[in-house]
C-alpha cells in the first residue's frame, strides 16, 4: 500500500524527514499565531500533532478526514516526540458540526448509542488494539506449544452445554417442489432435524484431537442468555483447547495458568501505552492486578473447601452458598477479590451441576473440571478432562438423555480411546481483564444480547 500509517511514520521516519500523513482530525486548538491538530488513524493512541496556520485550522473540524504532508520535526512539547510541521493540507472527507463525537468525555451508554462511530474514540481505539494482540498471543502461545488451529462449525445438530441456551435455526427449504417431496416423504425443513447456532465447538474439537493429539478452536459461540448482565453476551468468541494424553486435572491447571500467564505478559509487552491509557482512565489498579497475574502463582480450591470459606464468609451474600449448587457471580467475585486476591481454580464440581462430557472421579460424586475465576469478572475459564471411559460416559449419557444422539461421541471411545481434556477462555471476559472495562458490551465492536442488535 502506497500510504503510511501514523505508528509506522513515528516508529520509522527521522526528524526533517518529507511526510504524508492520512487519518481524522480529533482535535483543532487555534492560537494567534499558529494552530495544532490531532491527527489519528486508529494505528496508535496518540495520533500526531501537526501545526498548521491559523488558516489552515479554520477549515478542520473534529472528525474531517485528511490528508497532511509535511516535515517531521522534533516536538518541543512534552506530550509527545515528534510533531509535523505541515506544507499541504487535503481535506478527504469533511465532517458535520452536529458530529456527535466532538472532544468532550462521553459516558459509555452514548457510546452505545453510536457503535458506528465509537471505535474513533480513545478507550474503543485502544480495545481494538488490545483484542487484536490478545489474539495474536494466544496464536503464539498455542503454535508453540505445537497445537493446530482447527475450524469448527457454527451450524450445528448438538447441544454441547446442555444448558438449554441454544438458538435454534429454522428455514425452509427454498425452490422445493412439493410433490416431489410428498414422494420421498422428505420433510420440508432445510436440515430435516433440530439444528442449532453453536454454544461451545469443544465436541467437533475433541473429534478432531482424537487424530491431531492436540487442537485449538476460535470462533463465535451463540447463547440465548436470558441474564443481561455486565459479563454475558448472545454472542461472544471463545478460545478453546483440546488436548489429547492428558492424564492428571492438575496438569490442565498448570497448562492454563500458564497460557493466562504468557498472553498477558505479551499485551504488556507490547501494548504499553495502551495498557497505560486504561490504567489511567478506566483501572486505577489495573497494572497492579495483571502484573499480580503474571508474577504469582494462581490459587486452588476445590468446590466443597470454595463452599466451606463461602459459608464462613463475613459477608452478606443475595443467595446463600450452598453444597450441591452452582457458584453464584457474587460468590465468585468473593473468592478472587477478597479471598484470594487474585485468579483462582476452583475444581472438582459435583457431577450433578456440571456437563455430561466431564470425567467422574474416583469418588464418584465429582467431576475432574476446573473454573478459574479471576477477580472483578468471577469465571473467565472452564475446563475439564473428558470421561473417555466408553462404559461409564455411555451411563452418563443416558442419565443426560442424550443416549441416541451421541453415539459417534461413544465410538471415539470405543476405536482407539484416550485420556484427554480441554478448556474454553471467554475471550470478551478475558478482554474485560486486560482493559478494567466494566461492561462486556463494551469491550466488543458490536455486542449482542437479549433485545439488543444494533446494525
Ligand atoms: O464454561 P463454559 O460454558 O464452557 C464451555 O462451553 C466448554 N465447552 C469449554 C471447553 O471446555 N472447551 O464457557 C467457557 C467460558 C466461560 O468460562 C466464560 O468465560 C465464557 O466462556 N462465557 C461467556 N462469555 C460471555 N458471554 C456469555 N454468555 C458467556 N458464557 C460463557
Ligand atoms: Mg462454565
Amino acid at each position: 500500500l502506497s500510504s503510511k500509517t501514523i505508528k509506522n511514520i513515528l516508529e520509522n521516519s527521522v526528524t526533517n524527514e518529507k511526510v504524508e500523513v492520512h487519518g481524522w482530525i480529533r482535535s483543532v486548538r487555534i492560537q494567534k499565531n499558529v494552530s495544532f491538530a490531532m491527527i489519528n488513524d486508529g494505528s496508535n493512541l496518540k495520533g500526531l500533532q501537526a501545526i498548521l496556520t491559523v488558516e489552515e485550522a479554520k477549515m478542520l473540524t473534529t472528525g474531517t478526514c485528511v490528508r497532511i504532508r509535511g516535515i517531521l520535526t522534533q516536538s518541543l512539547g512534552t506530550e509527545q516526540s515528534k510533531e509535523l510541521q505541515v506544507h499541504d493540507v487535503k481535506i478527504l472527507g469533511e465532517c458535520g458540526s452536529d458530529y456527535p463525537l466532538q472532544k468532550k468525555h462521553h459516558s459509555m451508554e452514548f457510546l452505545r448509542e453510536n457503535l458506528h462511530l465509537r471505535s474513533r474514540t480513545n478507550t474503543f481505539g485502544t480495545i481494538i488494539r488490545i483484542r487484536n494482540a490478545a489474539v495474536l498471543a494466544f496464536q503464539n502461545f498455542f503454535q508453540k506449544n505445537e497445537f493446530f488451529q482447527v475450524h469448527t462449525p457454527i451450524i450445528t445438530s448438538s447441544d454441547c452445554e446442555g444448558g438449554g441456551e441454544v438458538f435454534n435455526i429454522s428455514n425452509k427449504l427454498p425452490n422445493i417442489n412439493e410433490k416431489s417431496l410428498e414422494q420421498k416423504s422428505q420433510s420440508s425443513d432445510f436440515f430435516g432435524m433440530p439444528v442449532y447456532l453453536t454454544v461451545s465447538g469443544q465436541l467437533h474439537a475433541e473429534m478432531l484431537a482424537y487424530a491431531m493429539s492436540r487442537v485449538f478452536i476460535f470462533g463465535p459461540v451463540f447463547r440465548a442468555e436470558g441474564s443481561l448482565t455486565s459479563r454475558h453476551l448472545a454472542e461472544f468468541w471463545m478460545l478453546e483447547a483440546e488436548i489429547a494424553y492428558l492424564f492428571e486435572l492438575e496438569e490442565l491447571l498448570n497448562f492454563i495458568e500458564i497460557c493466562i500467564k504468557e498472553t498477558t505478559k505479551y499485551i504488556l509487552d507490547n501494548c504499553s501505552q495502551d495498557i497505560s491509557f486504561c490504567n489511567q482512565q478506566i483501572d486505577k489498579e489495573l497494572i497492579k492486578c495483571l502484573e499480580n497475574t503474571i508474577n504469582n502463582s494462581f490459587s486452588r480450591l476445590s468446590y466443597s473447601e470454595a463452599i466451606d470459606v463461602l459459608s464462613k464468609a463475613n459477608q452478606k451474600f443475595e443467595f446463600l452458598p450452598k453444597y450441591g449448587y452452582s457458584l453464584h457471580s457474587e460468590h465468585e467475585k468473593y473468592l478472587a477479590n477478597n479471598y484470594c486476591c487474585g485468579p483462582v481454580f476452583i475444581t472438582n464440581y459435583p457431577k450433578e451441576i456440571k456437563p455430561f462430557y466431564m470425567r467422574i472421579n474416583p469418588d464418584d460424586k465429582t467431576v475432574a473440571c476446573t473454573d478459574l475465576l479471576v477477580p472483578k469478572i468471577g469465571e473467565l475459564v472452564g475446563g475439564s478432562l473428558r470421561e473417555e471411559r466408553y462404559k461409564i460416559l455411555e451411563q452418563n449419557l443416558k442419565k443426560h438423555d442424550r443416549s441416541n444422539d451421541y453415539q459417534w461421541y461413544l465410538d471415539l471411545r470405543k476405536y482407539g480411546t484416550v485420556p484427554h481434556g480441554g478448556f474454553g477462555i471467554g475471550f470478551e471476559r478475558y478482554l474485560q481483564y486486560l482493559t478494567g472495562i466494566e461492561n462486556i458490551r463494551d469491550v466488543i465492536p458490536f455486542p449482542r444480547a437479549a433485545s439488543y442488535c444494533k446494525y
